[in-house]
This record gives C-alpha cells, sequence and structure tokens, in this order.
C-alpha cells in the first residue's frame, strides 16, 4: 500500500461525482485550507487540513489551488499531413463544406494518415497528447476515422492503444465520411466486418459517426449504431454541426453516450437531449476555428440537459491543444458560467466516455487533480494562452 498526504492546499474545488445536470452543474464543493489523502491512485480522504488524518508520506502543496484532472471527451487525435492549405483557403472565404465537398478537408487528411505506418502515427500522436496532459488533461478519448479503408481504420485504433501505454486514452472507432463511391457497400462493410473485427480485438469502446448532411444519413446511422450495440460498443455522435437533420433525435432514442458539436441544434434537439441520458457535447474550439455558430451551451444546461465539453483536436475545424482553453472558452463563446465549466470538463465528460470512477475529487475516485499556479482556482476558466497549471497528478503521482 502506498498513500500520500496531500496538504497546502489553499482551496480544493469539485463537482461532485456525476453526471450532473442542469442547474446542479454549477453546485461545486469549495473546501479552504484542505487537504487530500491518496491510497493505491485512489482518494481516500479529503476536507479540512486540520481534521486530516496521518499519513505515512506527506506532500506539501505550498497553497495553490486543487481541481479535478480535466477529461478531453472528443478529440481526433491521431492524423498524418496538415490541413494548412485549408486554413488559408478557408480565411479567404472557402466555406469547410465545400473543401470537404471537393475532396479536401477530412479527405485529405484521410489520404495522408491511410498511407502511414502505426509507428509513425504514434509519433505523431504523442506531442499532441503530451500538449493535452500539461493542459491538464488527465483522460483523452481519441477517435479512429482518417482511415476510411478497414485496414487503414485498425491501424489508428492500434496506435491508440500503443499511445494508452503513456497516457489514459479512451479508443473511439469513428466512422467518418462515406467512401465517394459505393456507399451502401460500405454501410454494409462498417456493420458486417469493421465494427465485429474492432470489437473483437477490444480496439474501441464506443462507435462514433458523423450524420451530417455531407456525410452519414440518419438511416445509415442507425444501420451502424444497431451493429454496434450488436457488438456491446457504446454509441456517440457528431450531429448538429451544420445541419440539424435528425441525429441528435436518433441518438438520444437511441442511449448514445453523448451527443457532440450541437452548433445547429434548434428547441427540438436541445428538449431531446434534455429529456434523455446522453450527454451534449460542446467544442468551442470549432466555434472559434470555422466561425461557426457556437452550440447553445446556455440554452442546454438551462433546459436541463448533462452537458460536456472538448477540445475536438483535429487538423480541419479546431487545432485546440489545451483542454484548459476549451473550458476557458466555453465560458466565453457558450455562455458557461465557470462553475457549469469546471463540470462539463470533468465528471460531465467522463460521463460522455462511460466512466464513472474519475472526474470528481470524491473518496473512491481516481487521484487525477491538478495544481494551478496561484491559490484561486477561477484562474482556470480565467486565463487566455497561457498555462495557469502548475501540475498533473495522475494517479496521486505528478506526471
Ligand atoms: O469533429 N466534423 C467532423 N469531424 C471533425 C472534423 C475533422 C476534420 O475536419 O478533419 C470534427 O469537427
Ligand atoms: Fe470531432
Amino acid at each position: 500500500m502506498t498513500e500520500t498526504l496531500f496538504t497546502g492546499i489553499a482551496q480544493l474545488v469539485t463537482p461532485p461525482p456525476g453526471p450532473q445536470r442542469g442547474a446542479a452543474m454549477r453546485e461545486l464543493m469549495v473546501i479552504q485550507n484542505a487537504a487530500l489523502l491518496v491510497r493505491d491512485g485512489l482518494i481516500a480522504w479529503v476536507g479540512s487540513e486540520n481534521e486530516a488524518p496521518t499519513a505515512s508520506a506527506k506532500h506539501g502543496l505550498g497553497g495553490v489551488a486543487v481541481v479535478p484532472g480535466l477529461i478531453d471527451p472528443h478529440t481526433h487525435a491521431v492524423w498524418a499531413g496538415d490541413r494548412l492549405g485549408d486554413f488559408e483557403a478557408r480565411v479567404a472565404g472557402v466555406p469547410y463544406e465545400t473543401i470537404l465537398a471537393t475532396g479536401g478537408g477530412i479527405r485529405s487528411s484521410i489520404a495522408a494518415t491511410a498511407a502511414a505506418t502505426v509507428e509513425e502515427l504514434v509519433a505523431l500522436a504523442r506531442p499532441r497528447l503530451e500538449a493535452l496532459h500539461r493542459s491538464g488533461a488527465t483522460t483523452v478519448e481519441v477517435k479512429s476515422g482518417y482511415g476510411l479503408d478497414f485496414a487503414a481504420e485498425l491501424r489508428m485504433l492500434r496506435a491508440v492503444r500503443e499511445l494508452g501505454r503513456e497516457f489514459a486514452v479512451i479508443p473511439t472507432l469513428l466512422i467518418h465520411v462515406p467512401p465517394t463511391e459505393g456507399r451502401e457497400a460500405y454501410v454494409r462493410g462498417v456493420c458486417e466486418t469493421l465494427i465485429p473485427e474492432a470489437a473483437a480485438e477490444g480496439l474501441a469502446t464506443a462507435v462514433d459517426v458523423f450524420c451530417e448532411a455531407e456525410s452519414f444519413s440518419v438511416e445509415e446511422t442507425r444501420k451502424i449504431f444497431e451493429a454496434a450495440q450488436a457488438h456491446g460498443l457504446k454509441l456517440k455522435l457528431h450531429a448538429d454541426q451544420f445541419h440539424a437533420i435528425g441525429g441528435t433525435e436518433l441518438a438520444c432514442r437511441m442511449g448514445a453516450l453523448s451527443v457532440d458539436h450541437l452548433e445547429a441544434s434548434g428547441g427540438a434537439q436541445i428538449a431531446a437531449l434534455a429529456a434523455s441520458k446522453t450527454v451534449a457535447t460542446i467544442l468551442p474550439g470549432v466555434t472559434l476555428h470555422l466561425g461557426l455558430p457556437a452550440a447553445p451551451g446556455r440554452a442546454l444546461i438551462d433546459a436541463g440537459a448533462a452537458l460536456a465539453l472538448g477540445t475536438d483536436l483535429n487538423p480541419g475545424s479546431s487545432p485546440l491543444f489545451s483542454a484548459q482553453l476549451a473550458l476557458a472558452l466555453a465560458v466565453r463563446l457558450n455562455g458557461l458560467t465557470p462553475a457549469e465549466a469546471l463540470t462539463a470538463a470533468t465528471v460531465n465528460a467522463a460521463a460522455a466516455l462511460g466512466l464513472t470512477d474519475r472526474g470528481s475529487l470524491s473518496v473512491g475516485q481516481r487521484a487525477d487533480f491538478l495544481t494551478l499556479n496561484g491559490p484561486d482556482w477561477r484562474d482556470l476558466p480565467y486565463t487566455l494562452g497561457a498555462n495557469p497549471l502548475r501540475d498533473v497528478f495522475v494517479g496521486g503521482v505528478k506526471r
């Protein structure tokens, strides 16, 4: 047994274990002059320092604020090639959907990624995950989706598995865009070959689909979701990014873990999410980078939904390498309060991945936590473009 008592915590701030919905997202637990006991990687006790139990080892933190490690529930951190040309074209006025429809965009990332080996993909993704880690992300979801052909999709997932030796990563099989020809046969192959293979090898915990006018239809999404469920995989969805075509409603009906994006969601989609257990995940980096409308974060919380937030780190729509900055942007762009943003980036992000063992600094949870440079946790949602974090602890160990 190893145990460490962390002391010198000016302020310990955490949501209760989640998920939290609606107004409950604002109810944080705040302990001034706190201490935290970690035993074998888990939180064994938390409270006021003057009531702390004794422990074999002590670690003074010197009077800083402590919050839970952030959970980034949506990234495409494995890719090859770049989208710098797309970026220049877009800022000159060519829309993202037009670039995609004319064979660029996601399709150019597919060409480069499908040509890379597992080792190359790991080497490209490692510094991206390191950046997310330094920004406070102690668990990161990583999707496939730039493979298109099945062998390349599985190579991406094997790269994620390799990265799992160094980082806490949660792998998702993303069915991203259909081939330009033979989409019916492709969807059949996804259901009958790719999903069964990924499930049998334990390469993914969930299946995600990009349900959009330029990508997969609601009916195609339903078929893919049914195959995923038949193989014991959870469901996630990219929906309402450009058009609300019914994907959100389908995902809520089928019990998906989360629906992500939601920039084009209206009243019907907000009501569907509020009435379901499905987490609504917003991605403010996309709003910033593509200049899209912001997802209705405020309205979703006010309607009673469980809201999470993520970076959507990817080369095309969100080159955002900081989970802390995603949190700070959600306050500015989506109308979240700082407290709601912390809940969205921790316990609710865990729920968007089907995890209940992390995200809250409560007894029994993983001791994944962050120390700030100063004594007030609000530097976390406040700071733009510098790192307000001093250290990142995973399982009670500084990493
Ligand atoms: O979450 N919208 C679809 N997929 C990604 C973008 C991927 C890309 O542009 O390469 C997203 O925004
Ligand atoms: Fe995405």
